[in-house]
């Protein structure tokens, strides 16, 4: 088989971990040691995980996240989701083809079965979710000596900041900003593992609030343990949306979140080359990803003229050279058994696609990244049961990651203060911030540009308001400013402050989250100044003497320069710098280096148009959105009929999947929201077997009785 592992990273590190045995079929495979089993099938090369019972359709992963089921597969004869169970040594991994036989009974009827009592505990406060929100309550909390008990449904703290390779927005202040995701991560889990109020549980899916106040949890993968908190506060996160279009249930097709949970968190390499769907931040970001992982980015579609999210994200795809298609949709995702290329079309102002528009460019994965739903069922569960309950994160509102550490702090003070502690007055400011952390990115101006060309000084390609501020923090001489009362302006370089200008530290063209500046130096040179550019690829793929084909900030080439230096210092956290030398005519455009070859994002020949109409609204049970719009016509408004006739949104996933979509459908066919019935939702938010309720004791690693 194919080793499909990422052994080189510019930003991860790669450390060595043991290796063992198990089995995909017959077949032996290599797995490493605290990884998942889909982690696992997909650095043995495998994408197809079984085959769906109603129409053998192929099964594969999509959300990585627990939310789908997807990725089930058969381990030692018992269904798993396989992105979140760990494999084990000599593992016998089956796909999940069609009607699986179901798993036995843990001993002969004849024998009595082992049951226990249930545990409950009663605890001043429980979070669920350890991720940015979750941590920060938990450290708030913590300090202040209140007991508290953080679950996680992942066997790693730190949720989505765990897949961050690159350095955070916000204020280095309040957030961290100009430290690394992963990094702000083991930040945050140190200080909560610190602090002794505060125990954490891994592993441990919240399954159900109940009436009675009590919270249902499954510890460690295994034991159901009742909890009865004081406050509960949700952290739980987002899912991703989901998109219907032809060809969307394909292997390969998943969302972007999936694609960095396997290509940052499991380091393998789930995909040759790419495609994305959807231009916010998130599909921006994974773009970046992938190319650092060395994977190829054939292009992005936006539905909107503009992409929506941070400009300074689009622009470093741009100029990597990954084609940012704007008024462009996904037409298909094409292929038998697994993705092979992808159609894209331009669409009008009403959505609609233009004849003769269409393109194909082959790949092997299409992310679907068209934007994030709250978590937020326990948090509405326990507000109509009456608990005293708090929300943080994006389980409360939908925005960037630092956002979300900020609201957990203030939450975790407000916790405190709902438990009767005197914290004080929370300062009206912190909540300003929260709100400024929270914004959308603001209108785009043209960049300005020094008119001097002399000396030396910084080029800052910042051309839209985003909270943001890591550059004036790191300037010794403190020559690039921001409006104090709104880190969301723009920078401004002031040539000098009490005479002293800029000295060429480079600083901030090390500490910038958008790879936004450069630094051009006239000194020894003036008719080719040397420019710096940042750089965050593998050390290997530039060196001195190279031509580098520099392009400005929208992704225009400019020129092939010569490279003079590459300077990786560790005071400089893995980012490098580049010193190119260039024309003074276009010196100061520079804003960065093309990475990837235009062969890589060039359209096929002819598009490839999917005979297939039958566009899979509910991916558990395939109905397809013929289906369901024709009940909509024939005047269904009731999501409960429609699931009865269907069988839309009753597979495993509990309709987190279709939900979203078969909204969508009825706004498509005129039928305003108001005037829908939504379907009742399940007690529980977790596929888990009834046993686990009745407290049947599980021996190691037995599966039925888990
Ligand atoms: S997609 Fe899972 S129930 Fe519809």
């Amino acid at each position: 088989m194919t080793e499909d592992r990422i052994r080189r990273h510019p930003i991860l590190p790669i450390t060595e971990k043991h290796s063992f045995a198990f089995y995909w079929r017959s077949e032996e495979c290599l797995a490493l040691e605290g990884e998942t089993i889909a982690a696992s099938l997909f650095a043995n090369g495998v994408r197809i995980f079984g085959h769906h019972v109603k129409d053998g359709a192929p099964q594969g992963i999509f959300c990585a996240n627990g939310q789908c089921a997807q990725c089930m597969v058969l381990v030692d004869g018992f269904p798993v989701k396989s992105c979140m169970e760990l494999i084990r040594p000599g593992a016998r991994v089956e796909p999940a083809e069609g009607l699986f036989p179901l798993p036995g009974a843990a001993g002969p009827a004849s024998a009595p079965l082992p049951f226990r009592e249930i545990e409950e505990i009663r605890v001043p406060v429980l979070i669920i979710g350890g991720g940015p929100a979750g941590l920060s309550a938990a450290i708030e909390l913590g300090k202040l000596g209140i007991r508290t008990l953080l679950i996680d449904d992942k066997h790693r703290l730190g949720g989505k900041l765990v897949l961050q390779t690159h350095r955070f927005f916000g204020s280095m202040a309040a957030v961290y900003a100009g430290t690394r995701g992963i990094d702000i991560a083991t930040i945050l889990e140190r200080e909560v593992r610190s602090l002794d109020p505060v125990e954490v549980w891994t592993q441990t899916p919240a399954l159900a609030v109940f009436s009675d106040g009590k919270v249902g949890v499954l510890k460690e993968g295994r034991t159901y343990v009742l909890v009865s908190p004081e406050v509960l506060l949700t952290a739980s996160g987002a899912r991703e949306k989901n998109l219907a279009f032809p060809g969307n249930t394909l292997p390969g097709v998943y969302g972007a979140g999936a694609f960095q949970t396997l290509v940052n968190r499991d380091l393998v390499r789930a995909a040759r080359r790419l495609f994305i769907v959807g231009g916010g931040n998130v599909g921006l970001i994974a773009g970046y990803h992938g190319l650092q992982a060395g994977i190829s980015v054939a292009g992005l579609v936006e539905a909107m003229p503009e992409c929506g999210g941070y400009k300074v994200h689009k622009d470093k795809l741009a100029r990597f050279g990954v084609p940012i298609h704007t008024s462009h949709t996904i037409v298909s995702a094409n292929g038998q058994e697994a993705v092979e290329s992808v159609t894209i079309a331009r669409i009008d102002d009403r959505f609609r696609i233009v004849p003769g528009t269409e393109r194909s460019y082959a790949c092997d994965t299409v992310l679907v990244a068209v934007g994030l739903d709250p978590v937020n069922e326990f948090h509405e569960k326990a507000m109509a049961f009456g608990l005293t309950a708090f929300v943080a994160g994006d389980a409360e509102e939908i925005a960037e990651a630092s956002a979300a550490i900020f609201s957990g702090k203030i939450r975790g003070l407000e916790i405190a203060r709902a438990l009767g502690r005197n914290v004080g007055e929370i300062s009206p400011e912190w909540y300003e911030t929260a709100e400024i952390l929270k914004s959308k990115p603001g209108g785009v101006i043209t960049e300005q540009q020094p008119g001097v060309e002399e000396g030396v000084f910084p080029v800052l390609h910042c051309v839209q308001e985003i909270p943001c501020d890591p550059c004036t923090a790191v300037c010794p001489a403190r020559l690039i400013e921001i409006d104090s009362s709104d880190i969301r302006k723009l920078p401004v370089f002031l040539s000098a402050r009490e005479g002293k200008g800029c000295s060429g530290c480079e600083k901030c063209v090390a500490v910038c989250p958008g790879l936004a500046i450069t630094l051009v130096d006239y000194r020894k040179d003036s008719e080719f100044p040397t420019v710096t550019i940042p750089y965050e690829f593998l050390e290997e793929t530039i060196h001195p003497g190279d031509r580098a084909a520099v392009q400005d900030t929208e992704g225009n080439l400019l020129g092939n320069v010569e490279v003079q230096a590459v300077r990786a210092i560790k005071a400089n956290d893995r980012t490098a710098l580049i010193k190119v030398r260039a024309p003074a005519a276009y010196a100061k455009s520079i804003a960065g280096i093309r990475i990837q070859p235009a062969a890589e994002s060039e359209p096929m020949e002819q598009y490839i148009e999917r005979t297939t109409d039958d566009t899979i609204v509910c991916r558990c049970e395939r109905v397809a959105a013929g289906a369901i719009r024709k009940l909509i016509r024939e005047g269904a408004r009731d999501v409960n009929q429609i699931k009865a006739l269907t069988r839309a949104s009753m597979g495993p996933c509990g309709a987190k999947t279709c939900t979203p979509l078969i909204r969508r459908l009825f706004r498509e066919e005129g039928v305003p929201d108001n005037e829908v019935v939504e379907q009742s939702k399940r007690p529980l938010f977790l596929e888990v077997p009834l046993r686990v309720f009745a407290g049947l004791v599980a021996k190691e690693d037995d599966h039925a009785a888990k």
